[in-house]
């Protein structure tokens, strides 16, 4: 692989395409059992930054499995894959400048630290939905859990797949504790303290 390639050095730099658009780009990157609320998380917060006129783009694994990953499913090689993909995509995206925000399960440790080495110190923020399994499951809102229970879904995680939880996140939000609000009120205060965001 990369035989008979050459990397082209392109004019027009990340810094050139951030500076047009005021901001400094990054990867938010939201891990988390299903029914954690990563998807409701990342459009509050895709919402909120776009009210204050940031440039940002949500990538949800759901949606992105509808095209970009459509030949993918839920084994560890195929999930490391739906993974590297999305980071590779979120890595393009900040590259032309854009706050980008993954919801994405990706269960595994290991797939997590790949992405976050594409990335400068201090540009992959991951965000762990701690919300235990149990709320999840009585959640439920896709009625997955109970499929997968009954043997109707194989690999299905944190019930026939694991979930390896981030040992240092940036942070940390149980939705089964805090509001959408409150979480949303400490993801900015962090993006502030960074100085991702002014306000
Ligand atoms: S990941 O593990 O590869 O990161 P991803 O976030 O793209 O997963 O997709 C998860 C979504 O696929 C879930 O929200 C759920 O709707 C659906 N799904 C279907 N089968 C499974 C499964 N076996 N395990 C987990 N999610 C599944």
């Amino acid at each position: 692989m990369g035989e008979n390639l050459t990397w082209l050095t392109h004019n027009v730099t990340k810094e050139d395409r951030s500076k047009i658009k005021q901001q400094k780009p990054c990867l938010l990157w939201v891990t988390g059992l299903s029914g954690s609320g990563k998807s409701t998380i990342a459009n509050a917060l895709e919402s909120f930054l776009n009210e204050k006129k940031y440039h940002t783009f949500l990538l949800d694994g759901d949606n992105l499995r509808y095209g970009l990953n459509k030949d993918l499913g839920f084994t560890q090689a195929e999930r490391t894959e739906n993974i590297r993909r999305t980071g590779e995509v979120a890595k393009l995206f900040t590259e032309a400048g854009i706050i980008v925000i993954v919801s994405l399960i990706s269960p595994y440790r290991a797939d997590r630290q790949s992405v976050r080495e594409l990335f400068q110190d201090g540009e992959f923020i991951e965000i762990y939905l701690s919300t235990p399994l149990e709320i999840c499951e009585k959640r439920d809102p896709k009625g997955l859990y109970k499929k997968a229970r009954v043997g109707e879904i194989p690999n299905f995680t944190g019930i026939s797949s694991p979930y390896e939880s981030p040992i240092k996140p940036e942070i940390n939000l149980d939705t089964s504790k805090q509001t959408i609000e409150e979480s949303i009120k400490k993801l900015c205060s962090y993006l502030y303290e960074k100085e991702i965001i002014q306000s």
